[in-house]
């Protein structure tokens, strides 16, 4: 068998329309992809046939008839718009509430706490640019080895100090302190060491900037596949924002082009699961700067990187491509904006479905949770079952369910039923309906099918397909009666695959646990 992967890329911020509470996160007419569909560097070859110009809202862009992909936009649960909430509803965690911001700095009871921790007075305590800052108060640190604390619009908590006045190792210490005490309400995304070097009027910053990132506050899609075992290959910041949670194998990127490469890279390696990739720069170079043309540039690069990637895909591989949140460049603020998401799915085993509007990011975790066979679904629910194409046991099932429907005695009725079910065993065993002149002897196909496996020994079930119609054609599916329903709740799971047959190979899916909910089961009764 084949090992399954999926390659995940968030193009960071790039929103697709404004969500109908943007009001409340202060923004007004954002919507990122249009903006920049505006600018002459725009690029939309690629992008337009997997689909994305089918998708609610995007009616500036041009359709595509015959997409590649499942498409869809979507809505964010969580009550943020920033890039780590973003990120963790993707991989299955709604977050209720905002990560805390300071635009006034941060209260006395936050600095007191941390000057009793490290022994060092605190400056600044203002939101604050990171070369601006070091201007203004880096001499006055020089003297006094007082820290400077400054943050931003985003949730942080920066620490700015003289790499000759604080050794390294004693600032990132002060970070892993002030981690440690910002939880609760004061939970912020990131503490972050911010190092400089050089004389006052020339203060320059260093690389040794690091991170220390919130951990996400449940199970991610990213703990559950480590946990089984597979990998979970993190590409540019994804590994700070999950706090190295739930990674097997990380590497950092400098923007958009090396992780693009990256990316490209991953699909030449041998591995099982998911390969999580963020591109940066759309947002921390073009969406924050209010630079539409840069912004469209960018999506242009990444437009034409793209068929590069899906030609090497293999067989099993799915591609996921979407966003964590909006950065409209030409809107009001230099902000992130409350915007939906697009989703593009695509693979060999992937119908090009239009989804429509969802809500909730976390819908996509819990589909590659599926998808990768494991029982993780996290907040939310997986949309696999819409958008996957038919596999080799699902064809043979509804082959034998037809076959079997040709074998109908219905003399009464005149509807011809088939259907089969595989087992535990992988057999398959199909039936026929078969009246009676009195009526109540007459058994349904399901029933055949399910009574002939079960005869031979048969308790266990891994699916069924029905199909029938009167004088022996299909015209949309046929479902079965409320009898068999509860014959098969004997036997079935409630997430056994039930495929309503609507022609000769096509069918729609659907749990049992949607045929017959709250049944009285053997487990249960
Ligand atoms: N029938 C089935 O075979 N399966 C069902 O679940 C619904 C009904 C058959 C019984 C009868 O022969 C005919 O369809 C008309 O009701």
């Amino acid at each position: 068998m084949s090992k399954k992967r999926v390659f995940l890329i968030v193009l960071d911020s790039c929103g697709i329309g404004e969500m109908p509470d943007a009001a409340l996160f202060g923004d007004h007419d954002c919507h990122t992809l249009k903006r920049i569909s505006g600018s002459p560097a725009f690029r939309f070859e690629s992008m337009k046939k997997m689909g994305v110009g089918n998708i609610d809202g995007q009616d500036y862009l041009p359709g595509e008839p015959e997409p590649q992909a499942a498409v869809c936009r979507i809505a964010e649960r969580s009550m943020g718009k920033d890039t780590t909430i973003g990120h963790w509803e993707i991989a299955g965690v709604v977050s209720p509430s905002p990560l805390p911001t300071y635009p006034n700095g941060f209260p006395p009871e936050v600095l007191e706490e941390f000057e009793r921790l490290t022994g060092r007075g605190v400056l600044c305590n203002l939101p604050y640019s990171g070369t601006d800052v070091i201007r203004d108060y880096g001499e006055e640190h020089m003297k006094t080895g007082k820290l400077i604390v400054y943050t931003s619009a985003d949730s942080v908590f920066q620490i700015a100090a003289h790499e000759e006045v604080v050794p390294l190792e004693e600032l990132y210490d002060c970070c892993r302190k002030a981690r440690g005490m910002l939880t609760g309400k004061h939970a912020v995304g990131r503490v972050i060491a911010r190092p400089f070097v050089g004389e006052p009027g020339n203060f320059r910053r260093t690389s040794n900037r690091h991170d220390f990132s919130l951990e996400p506050p449940k199970k991610t899609l990213l703990d559950a596949l480590k946990e089984e075992g597979k990998t979970v290959y993190a590409i540019g910041k994804i590994n700070d924002i999950f706090a190295g949670q739930g990674v097997t194998d990380k590497v950092y990127t400098h923007g958009n082009t090396e992780g693009m490469e990256l990316t490209l890279g991953a699909l030449d390696r041998d591995f099982e699961g998911l390969c999580f990739t963020n591109l940066v720069d759309f947002d921390m170079l073009y969406g924050h700067r209010q630079d539409v043309d840069g912004y469209a540039a960018a999506f242009a690069e990444f437009d034409r990187w793209l068929p590069s990637f899906t030609e090497k895909m293999r067989e099993d591989d799915v591609l996921f491509i979407t966003a964590d949140h909006g950065c409209d460049p030409g809107d009001s603020h230099t902000d992130h904006s409350r915007e939906h998401i697009p989703l593009v799915v695509y693979g060999n085993n992937i119908a090009p479905v239009n989804l429509g509007t969802r809500r909730g990011f976390c819908d996509i975790a819990a589909t590659i949770a599926e998808y990768l066979g494991i029982g993780y679904r996290g907040d939310g629910a997986s949309f696999l079952s819409q958008i996957r194409r038919p596999d080799g046991t699902e064809k043979a099932l509804c082959r034998a369910a037809f076959e079997a429907m040709g074998k109908a005695y219905c003399p009464y009725s005149g509807y011809a039923v088939g259907a089969a079910v595989i087992t535990d065993s992988g057999k398959i065993y199909s039936g026929c309906n078969i009246e009676s002149a009195t009526h109540t002897p007459t058994v349904c196909a399901e029933r055949t099918a399910v009574f002939k496996a079960i005869s031979e020994g048969e308790r266990g079930f891994k699916a069924i397909a029905v199909c029938g119609g009167k004088g022996g054609r299909i015209e949309g599916r046929f479902p079965p009666c409320g009898v068999c329903r509860q014959v098969m709740a004997e036997f079935f799971k409630p997430d056994t695959p039930v495929l309503l047959m609507t022609g000769e190979e096509s069918f729609e899916r659907y749990t049992f646990a949607d045929l017959l909910p709250l049944s009285i089961t053997p487990g249960r009764r």
